[in-house]
């Protein structure tokens, strides 16, 4: 769906192509790129799509506006997932004024050459297109520092940048009341809601956890300071620029971001281990089948053999955490070594833990990973699990967690 309201409409695209985000984390249901028009006397574009897409988006536009010109390009996130299709509108809106705080204004001439037609603005600035209004907030590291969010009063609309985004290309219509994952195959974890409509948090509160966790984890202070900018303002509608539009569960959205960005996990534990020859993974599945039987959730994560993208996110989601490592040349093995490296990156709090591993004939890995642990101030559950040799059930103990 494009119209969003009369004055307001959609002109993102769905990548389905790319299969790792900023390089890095897996994207199974694609991604969206979300750019807005506020058609009034002015019109003006609200974030970009990338370069790649900028064809597809610049049809809608002029779908939408026909041969209108497009007055303005307001510049909230530089990333090039939002920015690298400047270079193309320019082409086709030659006189296309860009709007963007300071900050960006060296990114834009390093990432795309461009010094022209830039119009900065401050933090309560307000920029009128006839009936309509555009007001900025600065929101710097969320994510990047020139990072700034655009609220549309009179719709009480706001463009959130990355904050409230997800991962997950949309099936169906992009607002909150229709967006479904898009999927290749019947999900069983989609369910509808008994009026028939999609119930969009749940469908992508896996997505937007992954989203949060991966990309924007480690500014958990800027996306608190901003939900404490943003808490005297009336928001009807939440336009970020990754995901479905926020109408009837905004409430829901905020709380997740602002249940993650105070690193509060709900109970379970996050299972999370690499393994050499069998025996620390034994451990592990283990451990999972305690919970199981115990009716604790838990998730269980070979770092070894996927991408950590998931384990990231069920770090952030569970209140507990159970690394386990055989020692690898006296230390953590390398991607369990990796995946805490970024736990630190992203400065997780206010979790329980435990380690666990094997070793053959010096106990390192568990006390390495007691030493992160209490680095970052987690309650450790036990002195940890270590074990000799060959797992067995009855040298490998755990601890009701
Ligand atoms: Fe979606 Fe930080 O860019």
């Amino acid at each position: 769906m494009s119209r969003i309201t009369d004055k307001l409409r959609y002109v993102g695209v769905n990548d389905l192509d790319k299969k790792v985000f900023e390089g890095l984390w897996p994207l199974p249901y694609g991604v969206t790129y979300n750019s807005y028009l506020v058609v009034d006397e002015k019109i003006a574009l609200i974030d970009a799509v990338e370069h790649d897409f900028a064809d597809e988006s610049i049809t809608l536009i002029q779908e939408e506006i026909g041969d209108r010109p497009v007055d303005f390009i307001v510049v909230n996130h530089m990333e090039p997932d939002h920015s690298s299709g400047l270079v193309r509108l320019r082409e086709v809106y030659p006189d296309i004024r860009i709007v963007c705080c300071a900050k960006a204004v060296p990114m834009i001439r390093g990432f795309y050459g461009i010094t022209d037609n830039i119009m900065t603005v401050k933090d309560g600035d307000v920029l009128s297109l006839g009936d309509s209004s555009l007001t900025f907030y600065l929101t710097p590291m969320v994510h990047w520092p020139e990072t700034m969010m655009t609220y549309y009063l009179e719709e009480k609309t706001l463009f959130s940048g990355d904050a409230f985004g997800s991962f997950g290309a949309e099936d169906c219509d992009v607002r909150d009341s229709g967006a479904r994952l898009h999927h290749s195959d019947d999900c069983a974890d989609c369910g509808d809601t008994a009026d028939g409509q999609t119930d969009t948090l749940h469908e992508f509160e896996s997505e937007i956890a992954r989203y949060y966790s991966n990309v924007v984890g480690k500014y958990a202070a800027p996306v608190q300071n901003a939900l404490k900018k943003l808490a005297g303002i009336e928001i009807k509608r939440i336009c970020s620029t990754h995901g479905p539009v926020w109408e009837n569960q905004i409430d829901g959205i905020i709380e997740i971001y602002d249940r993650l960005s105070r690193y509060e996990g709900r109970r379970g534990v996050c299972i999370a281990y690499a393994s050499m020859y069998g025996n620390t993974a034994a451990a592990a599945k283990a451990l999972a089948e305690e919970l199981r039987l115990s009716g604790v959730p838990y998730a269980i994560h070979d770092l070894g053999a996927e991408n950590p993208s998931y384990a990231y996110r069920d770090a952030f989601l569970y209140d507990t955490l159970a690394i386990g490592s055989p020692t690898y040349n006296g230390d953590i093995i390398p991607p369990v070594k990796t995946f805490i490296a970024g736990l630190e990156l992203r400065t997780l709090k206010n979790r329980r833990f435990i380690a666990f591993g094997s070793h053959t004939w010096t106990d390192m890995s568990v006390k390495r990973l007691n030493e992160f642990a209490v680095g970052r101030g987690f309650e450790l559950i036990s002195d940890g699990v270590p074990f000799e040799h060959a797992y067995s059930p009855e040298k490998v103990v755990f601890p009701k967690l």
